[in-house]
């Protein structure tokens, strides 16, 4: 049995298109530690949300798979909550009763009606939201929504929280807020969340381990970068903080150097980063572990 907490192992996902398959992951393997707070950072396109929907048990790799403390995960679970990219609300029910049916999923047993009402009030409260239960989807905007997706997502007290871009809808002010909220709950929770995120501040600010991916097809995991940054973090104190200054730049530098040709094989990447006129700062580089490098991708078909 596996001692990892949650574990990709040898992923592949295989579309089928009227072209022949599609493949958008190829030996994607990954350990995921309890508690753990990790980014999956790349270009879009890459294959980020097909590897939160295996792990949310929406998509079944087509080799390989993922465990969750020992049992394959094959469908999706209440211990598995997900904030989606498009939050995927109700449209039908009203923001409260959004919050309410996941709830009542998950804690119809262990909570007295009176407890759930206060608990989906103090979870629409923290995203700024409770100002507005009684409003349907269709009356509020698409910032607002994506603030439900998280209070939903929250309510449920996940062991795994899968997040796709959750803050991406949102103003800075409400997203600095939700960023805050979500690394004190996280904390206090010890969920394990695997967010992703275009936003190499935010990953770098909230994360454990940022990960990222190559481009596709056959998208794997290029370099992985460990945050170690003391907790509570504080954006303002960070924001000078040379260790912080380098791990974003070692993010940045796998963004825009090494992977900035979305569509190229690897070695053509290489070459035309190895002639491309930006600087890389070598020295006092963070430690990045280059998996690709452990892991060749390889194409079918
Ligand atoms: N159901 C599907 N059928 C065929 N191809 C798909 C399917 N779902 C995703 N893909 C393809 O797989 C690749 C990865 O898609 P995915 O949505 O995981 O990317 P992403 O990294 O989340 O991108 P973005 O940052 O734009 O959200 C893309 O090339 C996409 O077109
Ligand atoms: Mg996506």
């Amino acid at each position: 049995m596996s001692k990892s907490h949650l574990e990709l192992t040898n992923v592949q996902m295989a579309f089928d298109t009227k072209d022949g398959p599609f493949v958008a992951l190829e030996n994607v393997d990954l350990k995921i530690r309890k508690g753990e707070f990790l980014s999956l950072i790349g270009h879009s396109g890459c294959g980020k949300s097909t590897v939160l929907n295996i792990v949310a048990g929406l998509l079944q790799a087509t080799r390989g798979g993922c465990v969750l403390d020992g049992h394959e995960v094959n469908t999706p679970g209440p211990e598995r909550a997900v904030v989606f990219q498009n939050h995927s609300l109700m449209p039908w029910l009203t923001v409260y009763e959004n919050v309410e049916l996941a709830v009542q999923q998950v804690f119809k047993k262990s909570m007295s009606k009176k407890e759930r009402r206060e608990w989906i009030l103090h979870n629409l409260k923290l995203v700024n939201m409770d100002h507005a239960l009684d409003k349907r989807l269709g009356e509020i905007s698409g910032g607002m929504a994506q603030r439900v997706g998280i209070a939903r997502a929250l309510a449920m007290k996940p062991s795994v929280l899968l997040m796709d871009e959750p803050f991406g809808a949102l103003d800075a002010l409400t997203r600095a807020h939700l960023q805050d909220s979500l690394m004190k709950i996280q904390q206090d929770l010890n969920s394990t969340v695997i967010m992703i995120t275009h936003d190499v501040d935010e990953a770098v600010l909230l994360s454990d381990r940022i990960v990222m991916m190559t481009n596709g097809p056959a998208a794997t995991i290029g370099e992985e970068l460990h945050i170690d940054l003391p907790r509570p973090r504080n954006r303002v104190t960070l924001a000078d903080h040379p260790e912080y200054v380098r791990y974003r730049q070692a993010v940045l530098s796998f963004l825009y150097e090494k992977q900035r040709f979305p569509g190229k094989e690897e070695n053509e990447q290489e070459k035309q980063t190895a002639d491309a006129e930006v600087p890389v700062q070598e020295d006092n580089s963070p430690e990045v572990v280059n998996k690709s490098e452990e892991s060749p991708v390889r194409r079918i078909a």
